[in-house]
């Protein structure tokens, strides 16, 4: 649509000199000045319209691949084209803020477990490195509608910024001078930068006040139809209720679990020894159970009076699922980056199914709350 319009406004700039010209030599003749009022109105649209969209060269018929950020943004970081984001254009004084040095930016893969580390990851080596931080927007929309307080920029920024990719390096080990760019893999995770700020990592996925408000209402449903002990009236300690959140994770992860990991899924004993040791720290507990299977959560874990299973036949939504592990106070969850990120955002102890070589140990390793139980 816009391509078709362009030929026209560069045709229509130069019938507008011609015009001007002929005006000029008709002035002393009754030339209706209200023509020529109408010819500069036109002139003056159209260079207006040529100012305004200054990109698109006249010539389009060159197909070069690379040469911006947005042409790299949908041929390598985003899965699918992110023809559904909107893509705005940029002016041409937005333009003149283009990276000065290199930039850290990352593909996206997975679901949210993995678009959350994805963005974490970018966020924690633009810190490290002190180059500038741009996340695709394909993962961008996606957080944004879930947290609130995002710092990191999307390609919105620099979408046609030109773009020199001999200077992209896919590692920051692979990185030198600051000149350069790093472009991450997907499902990049670099734990040890991002829980280097944890505090600052929580309060980047702060949730939007809708899920605050639904988690807290899940809260107060768990602790209103389970059976809780009353508070002692003797007891010298807290008496609060505790809320432990539990993320059981099955589905098409206990395939994955055999295949990557020759490992068999968590048994409802290790939930159980799990929720066995926070009862022995406190004195009034609530487990709040969110899962992908909340059936099995329903069969094997609610023997308990203090155990709540949110939604107990049909998931959450993830975004749901997540406010609520995260507004717990402490966390118990088998594997995966969901639970890994339900337990950093909750900040509580954390008790996590040991499989050594799975990234929930490379997390646990690096914060002293969290401890492995086979
Ligand atoms: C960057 O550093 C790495 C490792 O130190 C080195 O192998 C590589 O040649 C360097 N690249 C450039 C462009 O100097
Ligand atoms: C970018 O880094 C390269 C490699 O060190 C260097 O040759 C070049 O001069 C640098 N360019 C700028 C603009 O700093
Ligand atoms: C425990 O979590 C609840 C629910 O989010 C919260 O109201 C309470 O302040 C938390 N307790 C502590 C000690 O952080
Ligand atoms: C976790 O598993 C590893 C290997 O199977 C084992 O060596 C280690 O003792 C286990 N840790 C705990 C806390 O059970």
């Amino acid at each position: 649509m816009i391509f078709s319009g362009i030929p026209k406004v560069y045709t229509m700039r130069r019938q507008c000199l011609l015009l001007l010209l002929h005006s000029t030599t008709l002035r002393r003749s009754r030339f209706s000045s209200i023509a020529l009022t109408t010819i500069l109105a036109l002139c003056v649209i159209s260079f207006v319209h040529v100012f305004l969209f200054p990109l698109y060269d006249v010539d389009q018929s060159k197909k070069s691949p690379t040469k911006n950020f947005y042409d790299f943004e949908q041929s390598q970081l985003c899965l699918n084209s992110v023809n559904n984001v909107k893509h705005r254009r940029t002016s041409s004084w937005k333009r003149l803020r283009c990276p000065r040095y290199g930039i850290v930016t990352i593909m996206q893969g997975g679901r949210l477990g993995n678009q959350m580390w994805e963005y974490a990851s970018v966020w924690a080596l633009a810190r490290r490195t002190g180059l500038e931080p741009y996340v695709p927007r394909c993962i961008h929309v996606k957080l944004e509608q879930i947290f609130e307080q995002l710092s990191v920029p999307n390609y919105e920024e620099i979408g046609d910024c030109p773009i020199d990719l001999a200077r992209f390096v896919r590692s920051v080990d692979a990185w030198n001078y600051t000149n350069q760019s790093i472009v991450l893999p997907r499902y990049s995770t670099h734990p040890d930068v991002v829980l280097t700020w944890v505090q600052d990592i929580i309060q980047e996925f702060t949730f939007k006040r809708r899920f605050q408000v639904k988690s807290q209402n899940v809260l107060r449903l768990a602790a209103a139809t389970s059976y809780t002990k009353k508070p002692k009236a003797s007891s010298s300690g807290t008496t609060d209720l505790v809320y432990v959140g539990i993320h059981v994770r099955r589905t098409d992860y206990i395939g994955y679990l055999w295949r990557k990991h020759a490992a068999r899924p968590a048994s409802p004993a290790f939930f159980h020894t799990a929720m066995d040791i926070f009862e022995g720290r406190y004195e009034r507990v609530l487990f709040v159970v969110v899962s992908d299977d909340p059936a099995w959560c329903h069969d094997n874990l609610n023997m308990r009076p203090n155990v709540f299973v949110s939604s107990r036949t049909i998931p959450n939504a993830p975004a749901l699922d997540l406010a609520i592990l995260a507004s717990c106070n402490h966390s118990i969850f088998d594997y995966g980056t969901f639970g890994i990120w339900g337990a950093i955002l909750a900040g509580g102890d954390t008790i996590y199914f040991n499989l050594t070589k799975h990234s929930s140990a490379r997390v646990g390793r690096l914060l002293s709350n969290w401890t492995p139980l086979n």
